[in-house]
């Protein structure tokens, strides 16, 4: 079995980088599709896929610059360059599997390429896991600005996208409409004035869950937790996790294989040339009473 060195960027089965960084896993069919960010070339996001989390082949760059564009909302803009046909930026896409409509449906943080000024929550489907997405624009969620986002999807199939808003300072979290197409409900304003970065949710034990970072751009700092009954329920105050560094990294998400819950993070390279150097840490998050405990291991805990 292949093993993969923490805070390194990570080969997949033809020996090329694999870069799906800001992250996520989706389990479907048999197979874990891992998504991320891809800033190279024309593309932004890329899939790849596993059946035991080590060998990843590479499937598609299943969102690019020149992805289908299709409006969905009035108010929803479709924009998949900038004004000088350059790149914009795509970050953190997560993908669901709706079961109602039988769609793959991408939410990601869109931002214009030039600055961070937009503060938007972008969407695309897919007919499958790694086809070619069709993008469906980005809008702001009830007029509230949206960086650093991730979903939670519950066993009923209620999902909710969570995502920095007040520039980063407050951490909403939306109820999705069943389509999964658009936001139904604020139903919570988290932390209001922590500025929580990086969200990531799990669920253990009938307890939810969520891991956040500070903002220092690409430098990790000191991960903080914290938990709720519900989703909607109340959630808790937060608590520190790991190190002052969250042993070098920042949260991806959480990916529970096997009754282990993994954590996902990335070893961010930083801006320009240095993002391609970024890298990737799973590190095993325990659950002890109610408390969570992140190791630090060398070799991903695969
Ligand atoms: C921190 C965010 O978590 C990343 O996704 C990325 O947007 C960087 N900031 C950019 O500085």
């Amino acid at each position: 079995m292949k093993t993969f060195i923490n805070g390194t960027l990570w080969q997949d089965t033809k020996g090329e980088p694999i870069h799906a960084h800001g992250g996520w896993i989706l389990f479907y069919g048999g197979w874990y599709y891992w998504y991320g960010e891809d800033r190279r070339s024309r593309y932004y996001v890329s899939c790849y896929r596993s059946q035991n989390l080590t060998d990843w082949e590479f499937c598609n760059h299943v969102l690019t610059m020149d992805s289908k564009m299709e409006g969905y909302r009035v108010q929803t803009k479709l924009q998949l360059q900038n004004g000088d046909g350059g790149k914009v930026n795509l970050e953190r896409p997560k993908v669901l599997y709706n079961r109602k409509t039988g769609k793959f449906v991408l939410w990601a943080h869109f931002e214009n390429g030039k600055d961070y000024s937009e503060a938007a929550a972008a969407i695309a489907t897919c007919d499958t896991p790694d086809g070619d997405f069709t993008y469906h624009g980005h809008f702001n969620p009830y007029g509230c600005m949206s960086r650093d986002c991730t979903l939670f999807q519950e066993d009923d199939g209620t999902a909710y996208f969570i995502s920095a808003a007040r520039d980063n300072a407050d951490l909403h979290v939306y109820r999705l409409t069943d389509d999964y197409m658009n936001v139904e409900a604020l139903v919570h304003r988290l932390w209001q004035g922590e500025f929580r970065e990086a969200p990531a949710v799990t669920k253990i034990g009938g307890t939810y869950y969520m891991l956040t970072s500070f903002c220092t751009n690409w430098a990790p700092n000191q991960g903080k937790y914290a938990s709720a009954p519900a989703m909607e329920g109340r959630w808790s105050n937060l608590s520190d996790i790991g190190d002052a560094t969250t042993y070098g990294s920042q949260p991806a998400f959480l990916l529970q294989k096997d009754g282990r819950v993994l954590y996902f993070g990335d070893r961010w390279g930083g801006d320009g040339e240095k993002y391609f150097t970024s890298g990737y840490v799973v590190y095993p998050l325990e659950e002890h009473e109610g408390k969570l405990v992140l190791k630090p291991t060398v070799e991903a805990a695969l």
